[in-house]
């Protein structure tokens, strides 16, 4: 078990049964509700239950997918909290992926104006990425997490085992913020993550633990998005546009995967603007078009990007923003390219799919 500590909660990474059950204990709670979706009640519940036994947890069941990521769905979930009796010394346990991390926190946050929630991630995108950082909330109106707060859970349990039972698919898009987190800000796990050639064969703790503590890191200083913090962001101003796109088109992208074509464009655009080195963009776009199954994006679809880039809401004045790696572990926040180089960086792209 690593203990990674926060100012306010900690990260338990490894078996934790142990860790969880003195928590559960010392804290109290007058009742525990536990957050699944099918997949997590399936694959997940039944090893918390057997392992946590004699606790009476009460479990609230929704449906899977980023569809369900709405307010409708936060009014189930609080139908019943309330059902249940919760109170604001209960606990809301939310074991999932992201979507089940996003809506259970912000539901728990503001549920009789905030009970304790923890987080118990079980994709590898939200072990390394979603569980951390404090901001929960929902899809409104098309809009990806328009409405939602920031607040931290008790506690975040990471327990790679669950990424067991994840696809294939899904284990590769939660890869993508691991790479991400080894080109913004850590130029040794890069040069361990390159070495990576099967992902059926990954010890994922060796690459979860130092994933978190890049991202803990950046949120620690910028816990409100104000300006590091976008430091996260590489790979997601063109890989956004793109996922975008896809989801209206019979080939959807995962989340990963876009972000993965993303990251190609953006190191191209890194090179030109912000002097990343040509053998540096040459080995990102390498290994990314290796491990990903990537395909070419016609011409005429590029406005369409640049009209979703320019939507963004992290732009300011009008300019498209950037975070950019000037080498592999550094990065710098509001860059801004012309429409031009972005063209210029999606002709990149779709040469090397
Ligand atoms: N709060 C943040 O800072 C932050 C950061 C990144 C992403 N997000 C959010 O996270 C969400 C995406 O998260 P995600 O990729 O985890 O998606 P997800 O929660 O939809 O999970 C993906 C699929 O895997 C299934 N699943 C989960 N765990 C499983 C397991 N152990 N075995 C088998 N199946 C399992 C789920 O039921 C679902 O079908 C998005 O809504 C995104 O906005 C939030
Ligand atoms: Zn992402």
């Amino acid at each position: 078990m690593q203990i990674i500590e926060l100012s306010d909660y900690n990260i338990y990474v490894g078996e934790p049964w142990a860790e969880l059950i003195s928590f559960l204990r010392e804290k109290d709670y007058s009742s525990h509700f536990v957050l699944v979706d099918e997949n997590t009640r399936t694959h997940c519940l039944p090893l918390l239950l057997d392992n946590v036994p004699g606790l009476d947890f009460q479990i609230i069941e929704i449906a899977s997918g980023e569809i369900h990521k709405h307010i409708g769905t936060c009014q189930t979930i609080w139908g019943e909290l309330m059902a249940g009796k919760a109170d604001r010394q209960s606990l809301l346990l939310n074991l999932g992926g992201g979507v089940i991390g996003d809506m259970g926190g912000f539901c728990a946050a503001t549920f009789k104006r905030g009970m304790d929630f923890v987080q118990m991630p079980t994709t590898l995108l939200s072990q390394v990425d979603a569980s951390i950082g404090g901001k929960l909330g929902v899809d409104f109106q098309q809009v990806k997490n328009s409405v939602g707060v920031f607040r931290n859970p008790q506690a975040v349990f990471v327990y790679p085992d669950f990424i067991k039972t994840l696809s294939f698919e899904e284990t590769r898009s939660g890869f993508a913020e691991i790479i991400k987190h080894g080109l913004i800000a850590d130029h040794a796990e890069w040069q361990k993550i390159q070495k990576i050639s099967d992902l059926n064969q990954v010890n994922w703790t060796e690459f979860i633990i130092p994933s978190l503590h890049v991202k803990e890191r950046i949120v620690k200083e910028d816990p409100f998005e104000k300006g590091l913090r976008k430091a996260l962001n590489f790979g997601h101003t063109i890989g956004h546009a793109i996922e975008g796109h896809a989801l209206e088109t019979d080939r959807p992208l995962l989340h990963g995967e876009a972000i993965a074509a993303g990251m190609i464009a953006e190191s191209f655009l890194s090179h030109k603007h912000a002097g990343l080195a040509e053998k540096t963009l040459e080995q990102i776009t390498e290994f990314l078009v290796n491990t990903y199954d990537l395909y070419p994006f016609g011409k005429d679809l590029f406005p369409i990007f640049l009209n979703l880039m320019e939507q963004d809401k992290k732009n300011e004045k009008g300019l498209i923003n950037f975070s950019l790696i000037p080498a592999a572990g550094e990065v710098l926040v509001n860059q801004t390219c012309s429409r031009e180089e972005i063209v210029e960086a999606l002709d990149y792209l779709n040469a090397q799919v």
